[in-house]
Order: structure tokens, then C-alpha cells, then sequence
């Protein structure tokens, strides 16, 4: 955070650009980092690259988070978000671009994203619950906003470590969830 490179828009990717092997090593090297990181996200400006390009993956850990899901490791060039259910929800985020905070975001609950694969072609998918919420992280990346931007209630920030100890304990009960991109 700082770094002005994450508060640009970034620009769409063109055709001869996805199909180039530079953009394949560059995917290659966000799966690298975000792995190192155990995100579940990374968005290209994150490693200070101003394109439309963001990825995510992430594993079902259904005994902590039952609601969690899984989603396959994805690249998305060039995404559309499309709100298809304003009802906000709220998720516990983190991002490894603001290390060290959490904070409590609300967003829509149903989005649908259109983007384009690895291959260049069109494809969309719709999204609800947590993975509505990844998406809207990451590709908030892309428009130049961090999640701190969202946080409508200042209350609900915290650090990492004070955060382990005061407000998980609490999400055992409730069933609150928490990402870290
Ligand atoms: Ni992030």
C-alpha cells in the first residue's frame, strides 16, 4: 500500500498480448507468489504490473469455514462484474498488499464476471457468497481500490494478531468467514 501502481486503473490486455508467451510466465509467476503467500487471490497490480489480469484458487477447508466452497485455480483477463443481487454481505478481509490488517467489507452477494481465459476466449460465470466476494476483491485490484476503501465501519479493522485473538474466536460461533487475498 502506497506503491502508486496499485491505485491506477489498470488496461485491458490485448489479443496478441494473452496469446504471448510473456503473459503465460507472468501468470506462472502470480501462482508462485500467491502460493507463497497461501492467498487465495492475486491481481497483476499487486506485483506492480497495470494490466487486467487477476487469478484465483483456492481449496475447501469445510471443517472451519463449511460455507467456504472451492474454486479451481482461474485466470481472468480483461473482467466484467454485473451486481445480479445488491443484498450485501460481509466477510473479514485481508490482502496481502495491506499486510497485517483485517477488516470487516460488505459487498453484494451475487455477481456475474465476464473475462476472458488463458485461451482468449469469452467466458462467464456467476458468483454468490464467498467466492462473490473474492471476485470483487480482486478484481477491485484492477480499478486502482484496496479493501480498506469498503470498510464502512472503522470499528471493524484490526490487526492481524489482535484480530486472532479478539474476533475469530468469535466467528467459531457465528459462522463469519474470513479471506485473505
Ligand atoms: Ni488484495
Amino acid at each position: 500500500m502506497g506503491h502508486p501502481v496499485l491505485r491506477q486503473v489498470a488496461r485491458d490486455l490485448t489479443p496478441v498480448e494473452i496469446k504471448s508467451p510473456e503473459l503465460k510466465r507472468l501468470v506462472q509467476d502470480m501462482i508462485q507468489t500467491m502460493e507463497e503467500y497461501g492467498g487465495i487471490g492475486l491481481a497483476a497490480p499487486q506485483i506492480h504490473e497495470s494490466i487486467q489480469l487477476a487469478i484465483i484458487g483456492y481449496e475447501d477447508e469445510s471443517e472451519r469455514y463449511p460455507d467456504m466452497g472451492s474454486q479451481p485455480l482461474s485466470v481472468f483477463i480483461n473482467p466484467k462484474i454485473t451486481v445480479l443481487d445488491e443484498t450485501l454481505q460481509g466477510f473479514w478481509e485481508g490482502c496481502l498488499s495491506v499486510p497485517e490488517l483485517r477488516g470487516f467489507v460488505e459487498r453484494p452477494r451475487k455477481i456475474r464476471v465476464d473475462y476472458l481465459d488463458l485461451q482468449g476466449k469469452a467466458q462467464s460465470v456467476t458468483a454468490e457468497g464467498f467466492l462473490a466476494t473474492v471476485f470483487q476483491h480482486e478484481l477491485d485490484h484492477l480499478a486502482g481500490k484496496l479493501f480498506l476503501d469498503r470498510i464502512r465501519d472503522t470499528t471493524k479493522l484490526s490487526f492481524t494478531e489482535e484480530y486472532a485473538k479478539y474476533i475469530a474466536p468469535q466467528h467459531e460461533e457465528t459462522g463469519e468467514e474470513e479471506l485473505e487475498d
